[in-house]
């Protein structure tokens, strides 16, 4: 009867310490990964130490809260949005910003502009009726922000379908000519 008490004391004491290691395991990686979110958002401003990639542009936008981020307040990104990716250009503001040369592309979807030229008719993702070279116009500009070293995507913009009988945007007199 000893015996087994005491065999029963031996196992528990020797249980105990794996469990409080295990428990003290767990605080510890708590920590560290308090310490490595806490750490990122203190040194760049980011929670992710400015990790850019498929898990970080995921937010989603309804084209009224895009407009807000047109390049008209100096205090606000500039974001702009092509074929339904939005990318955060305001180190383009330059371009993008009040004044700028495309400021028109800022705070909207117009990937109909990019490849028609039509930068005052044409501000929208409606993309029905472009040819296929058309079409590839626009995978080309996704592409050159995509790649752009100064802008990344954020996330994606939440258009409402458009009505089948809705007209299809006629061609414009004041189209700019493709890039040279
Ligand atoms: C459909 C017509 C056009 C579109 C959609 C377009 C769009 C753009 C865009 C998005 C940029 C990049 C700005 C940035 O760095 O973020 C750009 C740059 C530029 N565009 Fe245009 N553009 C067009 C036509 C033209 C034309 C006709 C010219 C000249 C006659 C021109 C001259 C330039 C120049 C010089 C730059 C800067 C240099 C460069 O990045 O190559 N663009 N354009």
């Amino acid at each position: 009867m000893a015996t087994t008490e005491a065999k029963k004391k031996q196992q528990q004491q020797q249980q105990q310490p794996k469990t409080s290691l295990l428990s003290q395991g767990l605080i510890g990686l708590t920590w560290i990964i308090l310490f490595f979110f806490l750490g990122s958002y203190l040194i760049t401003e980011s929670w992710t130490w400015g990790y850019r990639g498929k898990w970080t542009n995921i937010n989603t936008y309804i084209p009224q809260e895009l407009r807000l981020y047109d390049g008209s307040d100096p205090a606000k990104p500039i974001y702009l949005a092509i074929d339904g990716d939005v990318y955060d250009v305001t180190l383009g503001g330059g371009w993008y910003g009040k004044g700028g040369s495309y400021h028109h592309f800022a705070g909207v979807d117009a990937a109909r502009a990019y490849v028609t030229g039509c930068f005052q008719d044409h501000l929208t993702h409606d993309t029905r009726g472009l040819t296929e070279e058309q079409l590839k116009g626009i995978a080309h500009w996704k592409k050159f922000y995509d790649r752009h070293h100064k802008y990344h995507k954020i996330g994606r913009v939440l258009h409402e379908p458009i009505p089948e009988d809705a007209p299809i945007p006629k061609p414009c007199k004041t189209a700019v000519g493709q890039k040279p």
